[in-house]
């Protein structure tokens, strides 16, 4: 049985969460990966979690085999980005990580959770109902607001 670890996301995780999305297909190319990372650190919610090998990685740490990134904006918390390394998964890492995230936002006295899946992942819909999740019937509307190519947020 393979064993883990979750713990709160940390700066030195940065690197290899971006190559986690990239392998598990969660990039694209309008979005740059470092940059949304970057602006969840700036918020500092605590609600950016990774889940790591704790047979594999060198040092202090693990390797990174899970990660999910929260949000809460008073009304409503999302999930966004839930990555597990497909060695992993099918081992109960993603239910793991969502699970820390739902605690984390409840403590943080939110009640209730959203997140978006692409039309394009519609198989992955049998993995959040398995967690209790119900699609709801809703539009969803949008707008970019920073153009990241654009942007100097990291300079
Ligand atoms: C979706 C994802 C995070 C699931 O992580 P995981 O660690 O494999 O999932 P778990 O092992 O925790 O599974 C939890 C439950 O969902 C079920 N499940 C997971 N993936 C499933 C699938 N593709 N089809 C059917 N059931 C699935 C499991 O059987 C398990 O059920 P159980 O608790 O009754 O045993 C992982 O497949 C992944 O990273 N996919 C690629 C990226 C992605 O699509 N992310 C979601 C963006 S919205």
């Amino acid at each position: 049985m393979k064993t883990y670890n979750v713990r709160g996301y940390r700066p030195a995780d940065r690197g290899d969460v971006v190559r986690l999305w990239r392998t598990c297909g969660l990039t694209r190319s309008w979005n740059d990966p470092l940059k949304d990372i970057a602006r969840t650190e700036r918020l500092g919610q605590g609600l950016f979690f990774v889940a790591e090998d704790e047979e594999g990685g060198e040092g202090e740490n693990g390797a990174l085999i899970g990660a999910v990134m929260g949000g809460y904006d008073g009304h409503r918390g999302g999930a966004y980005s839930l990555a597990v390394h497909p060695d992993f998964q099918n081992a109960g890492v993603g239910k793991t990580l969502m699970h820390t995230l739902e605690r984390a936002l409840i403590a943080m006295g939110c009640a209730k959770i959203n997140l978006l899946v692409r039309e394009s992942n519609a198989e992955v819909a049998v993995f959040y109902q398995a967690l209790g999740y119900a699609r709801q019937d809703c539009a969803v509307y949008g707008k970019r607001l920073i153009v990241d190519d654009e942007e100097s947020f990291l300079t």
